[in-house]
């Protein structure tokens, strides 16, 4: 199983075991894969956002495991192996150690909870290796399937709800292939639109602080040639407030969607949700089944993860090629010393501002009179 567009986040072979990410901290300038063959490398590429994207840190956390398990397979002399009870205990605190590298997105704890349901019913070594191994694979085959219905479903929803005519849309951070094991889901969708001759244009902001959107959906939409147009998060609404390129709504991804449909997106979707209720366009969320939390009944039961101050603190670009000739990536300091910082990932939007949830088993939206969806009955 492997992939090889310049799109591909994830790249994965069973025989020899074999696990890469492509490196986010460095596109759109530099493309390198980065190795993965245990356990520790998965968490620390996941929790230093090296990969990131709620569907594809779920999936980089399972076959790390996957991988390390592997690997650990052909050592024949080591002690993990020798009975079920030392096997299931490693691989719990490999589970429990890599669901500490990011708090937000569900797919993580999704991921791990069925990894561990498949162990814990199995006696036999072999077959939980087997089993386990398999079930990784499959999470990295069904999210690009369940992104391409996504992109599907949430295109001709779009199309429909404006007499099919070409509409231009708003985005925010990276939603496509880069965030997912291929295609996206918000950028699925645009993706679905532009193949459908029904995008004029899309308008995507740059994501402050990590920048998301000026490096990496930039990236992706110039590699599919999609007409694209990158703002400040700040233009958003003044954007909206002209009327420009029949602008019909704001498409945005999902780290955890409660039963009740609030929403924890990337820091910023809350206030775009806002300004497009605002302007009467609509505000669509675009998640896998993977990404909504039958568990909690509401948003204010999602944990935020708070970041680096750093990440405010400092921008990274190219600055110069150094002596070789190669692209140098530097950091630039912005603010003087002294300032305190607050760097929340992650935001909520309330249901109540959101029109659509689109997933990959089809298209949500609230009974009239109400303000939240019932995505128990939905994904029943
Ligand atoms: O901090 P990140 O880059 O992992 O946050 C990503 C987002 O918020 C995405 O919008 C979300 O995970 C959906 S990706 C299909």
């Amino acid at each position: 199983m492997s992939t090889s567009s310049p799109l591909s986040t994830i790249i994965y072979t069973r025989s020899p075991p074999s696990l890469k990410i492509l490196n986010q901290l460095l596109l759109p300038h530099k493309t390198v894969y980065e190795v993965i063959t245990n356990v520790q490398d998965g968490y620390d590429q996941i929790k230093q956002m090296r990969v990131r994207g709620a569907p594809a840190i779920g999936i980089v956390a399972a076959l790390s495991l996957a991988v390390d398990l592997l690997s650990q397979c052909s050592n024949q002399t080591n002690p993990i192996f020798k009975d079920q009870e030392s096997l299931k205990s490693y691989i719990k605190s490999s589970l429990d150690h890599l669901k500490t590298s990011r708090p937000t997105a569900v797919n993580l704890f999704r991921a791990s909870d069925i990894l561990w349901d498949i162990t814990e019913k199995e006696n036999d070594v072999n077959i939980i290796i087997e089993k386990l191994v398999k079930e990784a694979e499959k999470m990295l085959i069904d999210d690009i399937r369940d992104n391409n219905n996504i992109g599907k479903f949430g295109a001709e929803f779009l199309a429909k709800e404006n007499q099919d005519e070409r509409i231009s849309v708003v985005t925010h951070c990276n939603t496509g292939s880069l965030a997912t094991a291929g295609y996206g889901t918000a950028l699925g969708i645009i993706r679905s639109l532009y193949s459908l001759s029904k995008l004029s244009h899309v308008y995507f902001t740059e994501t402050r602080p990590y920048n998301q959107g000026a490096r990496l959906t930039a990236y992706e939409l110039i590699h599919d040639n999609i007409p694209n147009t990158l703002i400040c998060d700040s233009m958003v609404s003044a954007l909206l407030s002209l009327n420009k390129d029949n602008i019909k709504a704001i498409i945005v991804g999902a780290d955890r969607v409660a039963s009740n449909g609030d929403t924890a997106n990337k820091i910023g979707t809350y206030q775009l949700a806002i300004t497009a209720k605002y302007h009467n366009k609509m505000f669509i969320v675009a998640a896998p089944s993977t990404s909504i939390d039958l568990n909690i009944k509401s948003g204010k039961d999602i944990i935020i993860e708070e970041r680096d101050d750093n990440e405010i603190i400092y921008v990274s670009g190219i600055v110069k090629n150094n002596e070789n000739g190669e692209l140098e990536i530097k950091k630039v300091r912005l603010p003087p010393e002294g300032v305190k910082v607050w760097n929340p990932s992650f935001d909520v939007t309330p249901a109540k501002l959101i029109t659509a949830i689109v997933t990959e088993k089809g298209v949500i939206t609230k009974n009239s009179g109400t303000n939240e969806f019932n995505l128990s009955d939905f994904l029943k």
